[in-house]
């Protein structure tokens, strides 16, 4: 049997890390893992806990909630990807949306936040055969993971998908308003102090603008192949 690795996708948001992440999973039989779900379903319980109670979602609730947030991915056979659950409900749908995005790169600043979910991932990743996407993985999370993909494509091309994936799900949104909430959260996640969105000196640059999701998928796993028979 081959090695197992870890694979680590990092990027800006909807740079399509997580499509080409599950499906490359699927193919090799290795974990999935979207780190930005987990920070998403934080987000959410933050946002219907201490706005209805505090009106306001200032730092040190956050961090004295904390320890009310349970999460755990649950294998969806039908899908093949793991659905994101807080204390035992599925949101899987709700934290994607706008308004969950919208607050999301707030909550994700804060250490003590990171520290809980970097945590969880890397018990998650402990024994590799793992593709984990996200802004740090390659940094901070696995900063030995054989294998890192840094993931860019325009802005306008980010947020025309992210438009498209919200439309064909029925959301009532504009498309400025996407782009500028794409815009605005790669100027927090690359410029907050702790663990900031960077690329790593060891990682693969891949723009996929000009690419399809078939096109980007086999250049990706036969990179993948490749590193799995180097190591
Ligand atoms: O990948 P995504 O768009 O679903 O991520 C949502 C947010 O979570 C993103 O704007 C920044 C944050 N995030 C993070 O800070 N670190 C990660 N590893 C993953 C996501």
């Amino acid at each position: 049997m081959s090695k197992r690795i870890t694979i680590a996708i990092d990027g800006f948001s909807s740079t399509g890390k997580s499509t080409v992440a599950k499906r490359l999973a699927n193919e090799l039989e290795y974990v999935y893992v979207d780190t930005g779900a987990m920070y998403r379903a934080v987000t959410l319980y933050m946002m219907r806990n201490i706005f209805v109670s505090e009106g306001n979602l200032d730092k040190e609730a956050i961090i004295r909630h904390l320890p009310f947030v349970s999460l755990r991915f649950e294998y969806d056979e039908e899908l093949g990807y793991g659905h994101m659950f807080l204390n035992n409900e599925n949101v899987e749908k709700e934290i994607r949306y706008m308004e969950v995005s919208e607050q999301v790169s707030k909550v994700s600043a804060i250490p003590q936040v990171r520290k809980m979910l970097v945590d969880q991932q890397q018990e998650m990743g402990k024994s590799k055969g793992v593709v984990m996407d996200g802004r740090d993985i390659g940094t901070v999370v696995f900063p030995d993971a054989e294998l890192k993909i840094f993931m860019t494509a325009s802005t306008e091309t980010r947020a025309q998908r992210r438009y498209d994936e919200l439309k064909g799900r029925g959301d009532e949104v504009k498309f400025e308003e996407v782009l500028k909430n794409v815009k605005d959260r790669d100027f927090m996640d690359s410029t907050r102090e702790d663990s900031p969105l960077r690329m790593a000196d060891d990682a693969v640059e891949f723009d996929n603008s000009d690419l399809g999701l078939d096109e980007q998928f086999e250049k990706i796993l036969k990179i993948a192949k490749d590193k799995i028979a180097e190591v």
